[in-house]
């Protein structure tokens, strides 16, 4: 028998879903429309996908416009010519020696083609015992099988955890509440923790492990801000070793924290940047792994006719997402929109600490346009506050996130004061309200 909704809903609660559901049925700009007619301020841009807004009028009209010239083309010894003008435009924003780019899908696209170029990357130098990979608790990095091995989620891992992959270690994650609580920006303390990799480089020696994967700020698991100077030591300990440093930068890229990417924002160049979502405002699934000139021409070896790469998807470089991805890369430039992130920042900081103080608040983080209070748990129920803030908010007419008890924010790039004042004020009296 068929049942009433076929729709399984990814990371969603389905049967409670189901007796009293949420469904949109149109954006614009800042706002959701719901199928009773309402609309939503969106205080997620998406689920961090859209900050330049919904149905962008440029977005729209390129993707109409090549829907209808070129709708699909094979990827594999064929190219397109939207992919490899976004591939240039995607390596002049990122840092001077990473240019090379290879298109996925998704962030967990992104994330397994990058763990699987470093492997290949020291096997063609000969150094193919380089096998491990390191995570870091509490990281976020897709849900495909390479991804949840590196990421640090533990019910993301637990029910998969015989088939993760092996040769996988994680450094601790680098948030103490009792040392950083309501730190504005980057926190001072922590950049030790970075030596965490000394203690794995020792246990496994430092001549088996490929990579280390990291958010430079980890988004999914509640906004964690590299404490000052975490990134530089990482980096650093990296080049000694001889490991490739990756940063999964599928939230913090085009905008997220007022630079085209976290590498610029921090000064630190890894090896390898693994992106998506801000890549075509969200419109068309469309991921990328920016490469380092040095580890793309190790590759490049043998016979001319050879295929260096054994990897790549049917929709690697689909030709309407790279043209949602042009004008996307075109809507920025011409909006400024790194610039203005980067100016609402001190003002988005202010509004979020402003709930300083507000019931069963105990911490509130911020960097760039990414913002998170965490709520104290109830003591019977881990993540019921956290979702009953959101609840109370979706009717109040204000999309914010819950990951568990942590309330999660990321406002459109160019969002307004009184945009950022409204959200915040409606996740205020949800508190207020809650038991
Ligand atoms: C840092 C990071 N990596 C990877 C992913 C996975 O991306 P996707 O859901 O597009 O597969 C996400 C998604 O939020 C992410 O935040």
């Amino acid at each position: 028998m068929q049942p009433d909704h076929a729709f399984w809903m990814p990371f969603t609660a389905n049967r409670k879903f189901w007796k009293a559901p949420r469904i949109l049925t149109a954006a614009r700009g800042h706002y959701y429309t719901a199928d009773d007619g309402r609309q939503l301020l969106d205080g997620f841009s998406g689920l961090w996908t859209s900050g330049l807004g919904h149905c962008h009028p440029k977005i729209v009209a390129a993707v109409q416009e090549q829907v209808a010239r070129l709708d699909y083309s094979m990827g594999f010894q064929v190219a397109n010519d939207k992919a490899l003008a976004l591939a240039n435009e995607v390596a002049a924003l990122a840092p001077d020696s990473m240019n090379h780019v290879f298109f996925t899908n998704s962030g967990s696209e992104s994330v397994d083609t990058a763990l699987k170029i470093a492997l290949a990357f020291h096997r063609a130098r000969g150094e193919g015992q380089r096998t491990r990979l390191i995570g870091r608790e509490r990281g976020y990095h897709g849900v495909n099988f390479g991804g949840m091995s590196v990421g640090g989620i533990p019910a993301n891992r637990k029910v998969f955890s015989a088939a993760l992959l092996p040769g996988v270690d994680h450094l601790r994650h680098t948030h103490s509440l009792a040392d950083m609580a309501f730190s504005r920006g980057q926190p001072a303390w922590g950049a030790h923790l970075a030596d965490d990799l000394e203690r794995l480089a020792a246990l496994h020696d430092a001549s088996n492990i490929a990579a280390v994967i990291v958010e430079p700020v980890a988004g999914s698991t509640g906004i964690l801000v590299p404490p000052i100077g975490y990134l530089q030591r990482l980096r650093e300990l990296c080049d000694r070793f001889g490991i490739l440093l990756i940063f999964d930068e599928v939230i913090t890229a085009f905008g997220r924290i007022g630079a085209p990417f976290a590498a610029e924002r921090f000064g630190v160049v890894p090896d390898l940047i693994t992106t998506a979502k801000g890549l075509t405002n969200g419109v068309i699934p469309m991921g990328a792994v920016i490469v380092r000139d040095a580890i793309h021409d190790a590759l490049m070896q043998g016979p001319e006719n050879m295929v260096e790469l054994f990897h790549g998807y049917t929709y690697s470089g689909h030709p309407v997402a790279a043209a949602a991805g042009l004008a996307t890369l075109a809507a920025y430039r011409e909006e400024d929109s790194f610039a203005r992130a980067l100016a609402l920042e001190p003002i988005f900081e202010e509004v979020l600490h402003s709930l300083r103080g507000e019931p069963h608040v105990i911490d509130i983080r911020n960097f760039g346009l990414m913002g998170a209070v965490e709520l104290a748990p109830r003591p019977d129920a881990a993540g019921a506050r956290g979702f009953e803030v959101f609840l109370k908010c979706f009717e109040a007419g204000v999309v914010v996130r819950n990951g568990g008890d942590v309330l999660q924010f990321s406002p459109f790039l160019d969002s307004t004061p009184e945009e950022l004042g409204r959200i915040i004020d409606t996740v205020r009296q949800a508190l207020r309200g809650l038991a």
